[in-house]
């Protein structure tokens, strides 16, 4: 697959225009600036800094945690690095749920602190207000859908979503209305395939999905769950591209040897 490395800046409008032309879109999470310029370097499209930080970097059990000011800190070091994808940043458990004025005022912060160019939100006609408000202001707003890891202790579990048809009805009614406030896209997590491509036909904006299926019209994973960093953690979404769990661990026993042996450092590698 050729990456057009041409591309300045990957912007909403080309978004847009990819979901239009059948192009899928690539998206992966990066949370610190060494990752964010491999993942930009290889012609990612958009990088999300997922609120999955407070998970695979800060070690939570759920993403509730983490904080704006932590998340404005991932942020600005992701967004030093990415050169051509469009970089996206979750707003916070907290910081956005209050009413629509905070809800700005976190968005705000995002854009200005961490020189963000978008924010994604969970949830649908209930943050309606916010989303609307965000907008108006000028700040690109993704919506996220299906299994909101925010509302974990609403849900109790981390299964599949909108099963039953009353859930499945709501999400239909959640993407249209962030399609009608103006959202650029929409995040759809761990859904039945079907009522993913059956979302995807009905919104023209880009639906994003992991563990919705191959009709949606990109695709997201947390890079530490593709990459094979989180040993163990293989749910049946995930395609897993390298193990660098294992890889790591080799290389960091191989040099513990070599300290111990004294085979590190040689006579080479001193001054
Ligand atoms: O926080 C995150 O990484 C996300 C993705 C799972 C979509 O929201």
């Amino acid at each position: 697959m050729s990456v057009n490395k041409e591309v300045k800046r990957i912007t909403t409008h080309i978004l847009q225009e990819m979901k239009n032309r059948g192009e899928k879109i690539a998206m992966l999470t990066a949370y610190d600036y060494s990752m964010a310029a491999i993942v930009d370097n290889a012609g990612m499209d958009i990088i999300l800094v997922g609120d999955s930080a407070s998970n695979v970097m800060a070690g939570h059990e759920t993403t509730l945690p983490i904080t704006l000011d932590q998340m404005i800190y991932h942020a600005s070091s992701v967004v030093r690095a990415a050169k051509r994808a469009l970089v996206v940043v979750d707003l916070p458990f907290g910081s956005y749920q209050g009413n629509s004025k905070e809800a700005l005022n976190s968005a705000i912060r995002i854009m200005k602190e961490a020189g963000a160019h978008a924010v994604k939100m969970e949830g649908g006609i209930e943050i309606a207000e916010s989303v609307s408000r965000i907008l108006t202001a000028g700040i690109p707003v993704m919506g996220h859908l299906g299994l909101t890891p925010q509302s974990i202790y609403k849900f109790g579990t981390y299964t599949v979503r909108a099963k039953q048809e009353a859930e499945a009805q709501k999400l239909r009614e959640d993407a249209l209305k962030l399609q009608e406030l103006g959202c650029f896209g929409i995040v759809l997590e761990k859904i039945p395939a079907k009522l993913a491509k059956e979302v995807s036909e009905s919104v023209q904006i880009p639906t994003i999905g992991i563990g919705a299926g191959r009709h949606c019209d990109g695709q997201v994973l947390v890079i530490h769950d593709m990459l094979g960093i989180n040993d163990g953690f293989k749910p049946r979404f995930l395609r897993q591209y390298s193990n660098l769990f294992e890889q790591m661990n080799g290389a960091i026993k191989n040099y513990i040897g070599d300290v111990k042996s004294k085979s590190f450092p040689n006579e080479q590698e001193q001054y």
